[in-house]
């Protein structure tokens, strides 16, 4: 099984995910990082017996110190990815550098539409028709690594904010395991910021 480093900023239902699918998957959560020690999702780490750590980025001068001291922690553990799972924090280009290839999001879009925040906001004003989720490699500009998988559903004229995001989120914790057992299991790579899944390389817009 493959070491995995998850990091959130929030509620966890996107570690959840990852931890209810890990009996079934080439994965295994090692640890799990916070920047925020309120964050629900440490508890459920801790109901899954899995370490966690939490730092304050309060508590640093500034991005680059903060995230180094997180890579130093991350680098302790060896993994062999590292997830962002609603880590809210930009992080610096120094530690992307560091986990490239080996550093994938979830985003709540149809990238490249609706980049950074209040993405389902953003998403009704523009009179969308439909919206959903992208699972990425992350670089340094955000928001914009190689697709792996994007996940759509149709909005409803009777759609708000806390409907769109419900219907989304239940969707990321479908895909969000799958790509990364898929990440884990050798079947997919990425070569050249293309990615490929069973050796054929995926549209630009990833698999859907
Ligand atoms: C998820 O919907 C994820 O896509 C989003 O934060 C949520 C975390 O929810 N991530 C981003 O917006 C990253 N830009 P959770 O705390 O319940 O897992």
């Amino acid at each position: 099984r493959k070491r995995v480093v998850v990091l959130l900023s929030g509620n966890g239902s996107t570690l959840q995910a990852l931890i209810d699918q890990q009996p079934d998957s080439h994965y295994e959560i090692v640890a799990v990082f916070s920047n925020r020690p309120d964050a629900y999702g440490l508890q459920r780490a801790a109901n899954a017996n899995i370490p966690q750590h939490a730092f304050d980025h309060k508590d640093f001068s500034d991005r680059s110190l903060f995230d180094q001291h997180m890579m130093q922690k991350i680098n302790q553990l060896n993994p062999d990815y590292v997830v962002l799972a609603g880590y809210m924090r930009i992080l610096s280009s120094k530690f992307v550098r560091h986990f490239s290839g080996r550093l994938i999001n979830i985003h709540p879009s149809l990238l490249p539409k609706h980049k950074g925040l209040n993405t389902y906001q953003s998403a009704l004003e523009s009179g969308d028709c439909e919206h959903g989720t992208t699972v990425h490699f992350v670089t340094a500009e955000l928001d914009s690594g190689a697709i792996i998988l994007q996940s759509t559903l149709p909005i409803r004229h009777s759609d708000t904010v806390q409907t769109l995001e419900q219907r989304v989120k239940s969707m990321e914790q479908k895909v969000y395991p799958l790509a990364l057992d898929w990440l884990c299991s050798g079947r997919l790579i990425c070569k050249d910021n293309a990615v490929w899944l069973d050796n054929q390389p995926l549209p630009k817009q990833g698999y859907s």
